[in-house]
C-alpha cells in the first residue's frame, strides 16, 4: 500500500492532483503540438495528413465537425476559425445526435472528428455512418492508435500526452492549437489567406506556449484567492462573444464537472433573452472580456450585469484599465491575436474550477458520475 501511495505521488510529479499537473503542463503540450509542424523564417506549416487531402479540402463545400463534451467545444471554436480563414461552410454536431439523425452527406463533404480518447462510442459510430456514405474523415485525436484514429482517413494528432484527470484540460488546448494549424493549412492550400496573414498567424501561435506560462506563473495565486471568494455560489454564468463564446461554454462545463456548481455558458448578447433574469447579488458572472472586435460590446454587457448587482469576474487583456474598473475581480492575460486569445483565456478558467473544487474538498481528478472515456451509450 505504501508503495502504491509513493508511486501515485511520483506520477503526479510533485503536484497535489493530476488536474493541476496537467494544467501546468500546457506550455509544453501546446509546444509539442506545434513542434515539427510550424516553423518561422520562412513561415512554413507541415501537416502531411492534411496536405494529403489538399485537393478535396480546397474544393470542399462543407466541413462537418463531430465530437462530444469538451471536444465539442473545440469543434465550435474551430467553426469560427475555419469559416474565417478558409471561407468554407462549417457545421458542428454532437456525435450522439448525428448518429441517430438522417444526416445529409454530399459528395466532397469532409468530416473532422475530435476526440481526446479516440474511443468515445457516439463519435465512433457517427463516423462509421459518415464513412459508409462516402465522406472523407479527418481525425484530431490525442490517443495514438485509438479506434477513431484508425477509422480516420488522415488527420493530426494533438500530442498532449496521456491525460489522467477526468475533466479535460491540456487535451482541450492542444485540440485548439491543432485545429488552428489545420485551418491555416487548408487556407494556405486553398489560397484564402494572404502570405502576410499566414506569417502573422504562425508567429502568434509560436508565442502561445510562453504566454500560457506567463499566466500560470503570474495569475495562479490570485485565482486561488478568487476561488475562495466565490466557492459558495450556487450558480455561475459564463459569457463570451465570437471566438470566446465556445470558451465560455467550456468554462461552465469545467466548473460543473469539478465543483458540482451549476453553471451555464452563453453568448454574452443572448443574456438578455433569459439568463439576465437570474442576476442578483448572489450570481457571479464570468466574462471573457479580452481585447477583440467585440470588446466595446462586452464592456457594456458587464455594465448591465453590474447595474443589476451581479458580481463580475472578468478575464481581461493586460493593461485594459477600463475593463478592470468595471469588474469586481479580474484576471489578466497577455495580449494575443483575437483568434488565439481564447487558448489563453481557457487557462484561468481551468484554474478557477480546480481551486473551487479543492476548496470544496472534492475529488477533482475523479468527479462523481463522470468517466474519462465514454465507450458505452
Ligand atoms: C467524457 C470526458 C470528457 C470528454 C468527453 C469526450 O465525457 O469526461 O472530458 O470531453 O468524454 O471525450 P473524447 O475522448 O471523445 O474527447
Amino acid at each position: 500500500q505504501q508503495l502504491d501511495l509513493d508511486l501515485a505521488a511520483i506520477e503526479k510529479g510533485g503536484y497535489e492532483h493530476f488536474m493541476l499537473k496537467e494544467i501546468f503542463e500546457q506550455p509544453q503540450t501546446i509546444y509539442d503540438s506545434l513542434r515539427g509542424r510550424l516553423s518561422l523564417n520562412p513561415a512554413q506549416l507541415t501537416l502531411s495528413g492534411i496536405t494529403q487531402f489538399g485537393n478535396e479540402l480546397s474544393q470542399a463545400k462543407r466541413i462537418v465537425i463531430l465530437a462530444c463534451g469538451t471536444s465539442w467545444h473545440a469543434a465550435l471554436w474551430a467553426e469560427y476559425i475555419i469559416e474565417e480563414l478558409c471561407r468554407i461552410q462549417v457545421e458542428v454536431d454532437y456525435a450522439s445526435e448525428y448518429r441517430y439523425r438522417n444526416p445529409i452527406i454530399e459528395k466532397g463533404d469532409v468530416i473532422i472528428a475530435i476526440s481526446q480518447s479516440g474511443e468515445t462510442a457516439d463519435t465512433l459510430v457517427a463516423l462509421e455512418k459518415a464513412k459508409q456514405q462516402g465522406a472523407i474523415i479527418l481525425g484530431v485525436v490525442n490517443a495514438v492508435g485509438s479506434s477513431i484514429a484508425r477509422l480516420s482517413d488522415a488527420g493530426a494528432y494533438t500530442h498532449a500526452g496521456p491525460e489522467i484527470g477526468v475533466a479535460s484540460t491540456k487535451a482541450f488546448t492542444a485540440q485548439l492549437t491543432v485545429l488552428h494549424l489545420i485551418a491555416l493549412k487548408i487556407a494556405e492550400l486553398k489560397g484564402s489567406i494572404t502570405a502576410e496573414k499566414f506569417t502573422q498567424q504562425l508567429t502568434e501561435l509560436a508565442a502561445i506556449p510562453e504566454k500560457v506560462q506567463q499566466i500560470l506563473s503570474t495569475q495562479h495565486e490570485k485565482i486561488k484567492l478568487i476561488a475562495k471568494k466565490y466557492k459558495d455560489a450556487k450558480d455561475f454564468l459564463f459569457l463570451g462573444r465570437g471566438y470566446s463564446f465556445p470558451i465560455a461554454l467550456e468554462g461552465a462545463l469545467k466548473l460543473k464537472e469539478i465543483s458540482y456548481i451549476h453553471a451555464e455558458g452563453y453568448p454574452a448578447a443572448e443574456m438578455k433573452h433569459g439568463p439576465i433574469a437570474l442576476v442578483d447579488e448572489h450570481l457571479p458572472v464570468v466574462f471573457i472580456a479580452t481585447k477583440d472586435f467585440y470588446h466595446e460590446k462586452i464592456m457594456s454587457n458587464m455594465q448591465e450585469i453590474r447595474a443589476r448587482k451581479g458580481q463580475v469576474l472578468a478575464i481581461v487583456t493586460e493593461g485594459d484599465e477600463l475593463s478592470k474598473e468595471i469588474a469586481q475581480d479580474y484576471i489578466e492575460i497577455p495580449a494575443a491575436d483575437e483568434m488565439l486569445s481564447p487558448i489563453l483565456s481557457t487557462i484561468p478558467l481551468q484554474l478557477l474550477s480546480y481551486y473551487i473544487g479543492v476548496e470544496l474538498g472534492l475529488d477533482v481528478d475523479k468527479p462523481r458520475n463522470l468517466a474519462k472515456s465514454v465507450t458505452v451509450e
